[in-house]
């Protein structure tokens, strides 16, 4: 190939790039959401437990767009921020409540929940980053998460809701409603966007707030995006399910498509597909976010909110393939990634919160 060709192919695929970004930009403003979306999954979750006060406190501090959590729902009625659908990973019920430990997040009251230890296991898993104040670490409801997320007048993320296991709870999603119009969150657009693997949920989200930007989460498997015709990973006899999965794809276009209009649907403005990670490893699943996928996925008045990505070698591959904004557990590390200035490190933030 002559060079004048090469200049001019490569300008081509500049300018591809550079018309899909706008787009994306455009179908953002369009929704109040910013352009690309640093989405804090569970808080910033790789420096401090899960879905607790240090970790959403330093993820708003840091500068995220947004506070991710999951929703469920205790015994009593009360909204809370658990991501498994048990607590053994993430707490002391095994020691608390041994008889009940494999019981569901909504087989345990509000007190019960609150008397658990959501902060040692961290410790115990990552000594590394490990704090002796994140012991005795308290389960959040979501009115301590909006607490949380108001409380620095000089950063102020919006919440991206996921209902989990919505099945287990009927009436989440108008719970839900009630609770963020109580507290004034319904106030302006994208200052809350509601996310669900689950159809009929997110439906349910749009019956009870249609102006709320919605996503839809993609998964390729059993009961979502159909995979192309071949072993499970359990009958594979591979090793390594990150590479096993990373092979995948879906059955064809057509079945990528069909998921793309399951979202619109249901009444989502986006999708939430997963990833393939340069290093492997539990977070790494089939990549949904391939620039074909993501081209159809604009053309479609969809954005791309990818999950869950922590490493700058992935942020650029699909930053580059087309994504409109990533869930990360490393929100210091994605922000300087787009250049967005991190007035004070991630120690220095949790000190000054008490941590
Ligand atoms: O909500 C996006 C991402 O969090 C979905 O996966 O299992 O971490 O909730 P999960
Ligand atoms: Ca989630």
């Amino acid at each position: 190939m002559r060079l004048k060709d090469l200049c001019l192919g490569l300008a081509l695929i500049t300018l591809g790039a550079q018309a899909h970004a706008a787009e994306g930009a455009a179908l953002a403003k369009a929704q109040g959401i910013p352009y690309p979306a640093v989405i804090a999954h569970r808080g910033a979750s790789h420096d401090a437990p899960e879905s607790t006060a240090p970790a959403y406190q330093l993820a708003r501090d840091l500068g995220a767009d947004y506070l991710e959590l999951d929703l469920q729902r205790s015994r009593d009625g009360v909204l809370v921020v658990v991501h498994d659908d048990d607590l053994r990973r993430t707490s002391d019920v095994a020691e608390r409540f041994p008889e009940r430990q494999a019981s569901p997040v909504s087989a345990f009251t509000l007190a019960e929940l609150k008397s658990l230890d959501a902060g040692s296991w961290f410790n115990r898993a990552y000594p590394e980053r490990a704090r002796a104040a994140f012991a005795g670490l308290r389960i959040l409801t979501l009115d301590e998460v909006l607490d949380i997320a108001e409380a620095n007048p000089a950063r102020t993320p919006g919440l991206y809701i996921e209902t989990k296991v919505p099945a287990q709870f009927p009436g989440i999603e108008q719970d839900l409603h009630k609770a963020l119009d109580q507290r004034g969150w319904l106030d302006r657009p994208g200052r809350v966007v509601l996310q669900s693997f689950d159809r009929d949920s997110l439906a349910l989200l749009h019956k009870a707030m249609p102006q709320v930007p919605k996503v839809l989460l993609l998964w390729l498997g059993k009961d979502h995006v159909e995979p192309a015709p071949g072993p499970s990973f359990a009958d594979s006899g591979a090793a390594d399910k990150a590479a096993f999965y990373a092979r995948q794809q879906p059955k064809d276009r057509a079945e990528f498509e069909r998921w793309l209009d399951h979202a619109r649907a249901a009444g989502a403005i986006g999708t939430g597909p997963s990833a393939a990670l340069a290093g492997g490893g539990e977070q790494s699943y089939a990549d949904l976010v391939q620039p074909w996928m993501n081209r159809m996925s604009h053309d479609k008045g969809l954005l791309v909110h990818v999950y869950t990505v922590d490493e700058p070698v992935d942020f650029k591959r699909v930053s580059e393939a087309g994504v409109d904004g990533i869930f990360t557990n490393r929100t210091g590390a994605l922000l300087r990634f787009h250049g967005r200035p991190v007035v004070k490190d991630e120690a220095t933030l949790l000190g000054e919160n008490g941590w």
